[in-house]
């Protein structure tokens, strides 16, 4: 019995050593920081990693040390010798450690929550169960807003400011690849920055059990080159360009597909929970679908961004997110495939 039992432990063990590698090469991780934030707390970790450390060399050394002592009897001399072991080794030493690691710590912090000026580009980003509405402001022009939702753009190489809020419940904003946690409490507003080295994406998630779908409420964001964002940002701040995918155009049948999927979004009442901006369509209990097409994924990275997902999604929410407050909308096959080519053309 025990052989075949020690094989299954290695099997277990080595399994679970693939799966820890492979782990940190596609996953996102704190300690593999692709911005100053994440940086910060790496170095600290790391830091914080080596002195545990050899304290604990040291610790596991006197143990060996004083395993291997002859007993020695009482005596006042010996008494006197223990009790300066104890307040050296036991208070002053650790206290002096202690105090060592303190004080990066709060150098970290006090960098961390030191706020970039908000007299520029300002995200908000809104904790909903489950998914994330993102609010791109100009602090120069407050006229300049564009909602957005589960994708959260920024220039790299800038410390952009992140104002944190939520509408229901708390959540946690992570992206444990740019930057710390930070909980979004609803009455209350959170500032954090978000700074990426250089262009790139970057997955995150919600960090706070928040409900039945928590775990499907990831947040991507996607770092731009600044002169890319900018452009990324005033085509976001226009309305649909109503510009046809290939592949969207392959499913549209004719010319007026595109009008017969909005005239679906309206009539069937999308458009009370959704906006799309150009449209008469300004429900805010959903996410805003104004250039939904151009979005890698659906209902807060559940399922990647394509045609037979969304038509999955639209005829079946609760099928794919057990309790979103997404409803089930009776649709013909045609009403759906006009939906979905009207949706998906949104970029
Ligand atoms: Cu939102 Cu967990």
């Amino acid at each position: 019995m025990k052989a075949p039992r020690r094989a299954q432990a290695a099997v277990f063990l080595a399994a679970s050593g693939v799966a820890g590698l492979s782990g940190c090469a596609t996953e996102p991780h704190a300690l593999s920081p692709a911005g100053e934030g994440a940086g910060m707390i790496a170095n600290l970790t790391w830091a914080f990693v080596a002195i545990s450390a050899v304290v604990f060399a040291v610790v596991l050394v006197l143990l060996v040390v004083a395993a291997r002592k002859e007993p020695v009897e009482a005596s006042p001399e010996r008494d006197r010798g223990s009790i300066r072991w104890i307040v050296i080794g036991g208070a002053l030493i650790p206290a002096v450690v202690l105090t060592g690691m303190f004080v990066p710590t709060l150098l970290t912090l006090n960098e961390l929550s030191e706020m970039p000026t908000e007299d520029g580009l300002v995200i908000e980003i809104v904790g909903k169960q489950w998914w994330w509405e993102v609010v791109y402001r100009d602090g120069r022009e407050p006229q300049r807003v564009v909602r957005s939702a589960n994708e959260v753009h920024i220039p790299a190489g800038v410390r952009v400011p992140v104002r944190l809020t939520a509408t229901d419940v708390i959540h946690s904003f992570w992206v444990p690849a740019l930057q710390g946690k930070m909980d979004l409490i609803p009455g209350r507003t959170n500032r954090i920055w978000l700074h990426a080295d250089s262009a790139g994406l970057f997955r995150g998630a919600c960090a706070e059990y928040c409900g039945l779908q928590h775990t499907m409420m990831q947040i991507l964001v996607v770092a731009h080159p600044p002169a890319e964002f900018e452009q990324w940002l005033r085509r976001e701040e226009g309305v649909m360009d109503r510009e046809l995918s290939a592949e969207a155009a392959r499913h549209a049948a004719h010319g007026h597909e595109q009008d017969r999927g909005e005239e679906v979004f309206m009539q069937q009442g999308c458009g009370y929970c959704h906006s799309i901006r150009g449209t008469p369509a300004r429900g805010r209990l959903g996410p805003d679908l104004t250039h939904f097409g151009s979005r890698r994924t659906i209902a807060a990275m559940t399922l990647p961004n394509n045609r037979g997902n969304l038509a999955g999604w639209i005829s079946n929410p609760q099928g794919i997110k057990p309790g979103a407050k997404m409803p089930r909308v009776p649709l013909s096959p045609d009403q759906l495939n006009t939906l979905v080519t009207y949706l998906e053309a949104l970029r």
